[in-house]
């Protein structure tokens, strides 16, 4: 395969981000970060006075967001409507609102054709994170990764993250995002059947990069 798709799917918490960048530097693939298109979109609704616990007025108001992705593993960009959106999409008000966005229907279909279109153009192949990169939008893609941690590993990430954070608080919010995302009715996040589980609980970062690359290699 010269151009090689690679799905990384999971949830918050497990390094999909940091693995699935590291993993396209190395090889020279391009990376797409899929949540970030959906925190983008979620900026956008708050931004706009959306109500975001209104499916209906999230599913009008969907097409409206111009959602621009950099596709550079060593500078991943993000722009709505032109404006740099990178910094925005991390607060916390968007982390606890994205799910609700992303449960409807219309920004799914929106964004998993958005998704499709960047992974066909992009030259040599890409790295693609997301939930339902493997079940949905790349169901042909050639590798298929499903990462995994325990709770508390996850939790203890993401807080070393946001410098400081309450890891019991973030343990939280992470478990009710997974919820909420794990039993949405269109394209929940879930292990597609030919997905390759790799539990990091155990393992560094450096660890799980060594093999996914490893499992890249084989395809290739
Ligand atoms: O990966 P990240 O935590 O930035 O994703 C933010 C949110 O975007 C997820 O909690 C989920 O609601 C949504 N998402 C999704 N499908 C994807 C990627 C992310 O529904 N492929």
């Amino acid at each position: 395969v010269e151009s090689v798709i690679v799905a990384i799917d999971g949830p918050s918490g497990t390094g999909k981000s940091s693995t699935s960048k590291a993993v396209a530097a190395k090889l020279g693939l391009r990376y797409l970060d899929t949540g970030a298109q959906y925190r983008a979109i979620t900026w956008w609704m708050i931004t706009n006075g959306v109500d975001v616990e209104d499916a209906q007025a999230v599913a009008v108001a969907a097409a409206k967001p111009v959602i621009v992705s950099g596709t550079d593993p060593a500078a991943p960009s993000i722009s709505v409507d032109g404006l740099d959106a990178a910094g925005p999409i991390r607060t916390q008000e968007v982390t606890s609102k994205v799910s609700a966005v992303s449960a409807v229907p219309e920004v799914r279909t929106l964004i998993t054709d958005l998704q499709r279109s960047i992974a066909a153009q992009a030259d040599g192949g890409i790295v693609v994170e997301g939930r339902d990169i493997g079940t949905t939008v790349l169901p042909d893609a050639d590798l298929k990764v499903f990462l995994t941690a325990s709770p508390e590993a996850r939790a203890a990430r993401r807080s070393g993250e946001l410098k400081g954070a309450d890891v019991h608080a973030t343990k939280e919010a992470l478990i009710k995002r997974d919820a909420a995302d794990s039993s949405r009715k269109t394209s929940p996040l879930a292990k597609a059947d030919d997905a390759v589980e790799v539990d990091t609980t155990e393992l560094t970062l450096d660890q799980v990069i060594e093999c996914v690359v490893t499992l890249v290699e084989e395809k290739r």
